[in-house]
């Protein structure tokens, strides 16, 4: 089972975007679990309508009910493991407790790979407190997600400085190879020399237009695939998906 998460400290960049668009395409390549790791429920909100949600990820690390009986069935071969965006309790939890339980996430995550998943998806929120550290901890793929604007670079700076510290405290392992750049807007030349200072790095690029069926596919709780089936960035959706589902890089950029 690979375990992908999208992340950089940076908030609002597209990281919940990428990680429900592209669990929805891993769905082609076997089953995929999508955790909603962030407090702030986004991608829970966005898949499910008010009121589907019964149990969210806290109660599971908490002991409070089964796994199989907290995942919903959003999408043939896609699921979610949802948190609740009002008055769920994942902040005050990691915050109290998951100090003491260092293995809390490997556990969690023997248990998905027991029920047999392919693909974990990890959505985590910005910042990088204890929760997104000890998430990060098991993870083998981080995909960092930048937009195309002038503090992208520094926020890759801090986002490098920050997984280096994970490797060295925590023996984290994931590998970090591909990175997107999301809202491009090719009519801003700007754009352009934004998405150059990042190519200096050491990343295989894949580049995200700014569209509207990406965000008013939200409200409906739809993907941008079912919402907007034309939509130019599918392919590069797809094709980053296809990635990920094997964690190969054939080199090229
Ligand atoms: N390529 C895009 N084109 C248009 N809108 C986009 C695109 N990517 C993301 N958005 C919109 O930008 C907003 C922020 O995206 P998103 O919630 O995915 O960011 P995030 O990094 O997960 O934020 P947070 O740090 O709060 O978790 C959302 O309204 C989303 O619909
Ligand atoms: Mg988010």
């Amino acid at each position: 089972m690979r375990k992908i998460t999208f992340h950089v400290p940076k908030g609002g960049t597209g990281k919940t975007t990428l990680a429900g668009s592209v669990g929805y395409a891993l769905r082609r390549h076997g089953r995929v679990l999508m955790i909603d790791g962030d407090p702030q429920g986004n991608l829970t909100s966005w898949y499910l309508n008010n009121g589907d949600l019964q149990r969210e990820l806290s109660d599971i690390m908490q002991g409070r009910c089964d796994l199989a009986e907290a995942i919903l069935t959003v999408r043939e071969n896609l699921y979610l493991l949802g948190t609740f965006a009002l008055g769920g309790d994942l902040k005050e939890w990691s915050e109290t407790q998951l100090a003491s339980k260092p293995f809390a996430f490997e556990r969690l995550c023997d248990q998905v790979r027991d029920l047999g998943y392919n693909f974990l998806i990890f959505d985590l929120g910005p910042g990088i407190s204890i929760l997104e550290k000890s998430i990060l901890a098991f993870i083998d793929e981080v995909v960092p997600v930048v937009a195309a604007e002038y503090f992208s670079a520094d926020g890759m700076e801090i986002f490098e400085h920050g997984l280096q510290e994970l490797r060295q405290d925590r023996k984290a392992t994931f590998i970090a190879e591909r990175m997107v750049i999301n809202r491009v807007n090719d009519r801003y030349a700007l754009h352009k020399a934004y998405q150059d200072v990042l190519k200096d790095r050491q990343y295989k690029i894949f580049i995200v237009h700014q569209s509207t069926g990406i965000s008013d596919c939200v409200p409906e709780h739809t993907t941008v695939f079912e919402y907007d089936p034309k939509n130019k960035n599918l392919a590069v959706l797809k094709d980053l998906a296809a990635e990920l589902a094997t964690g190969g890089n054939d080199g090229t950029d």
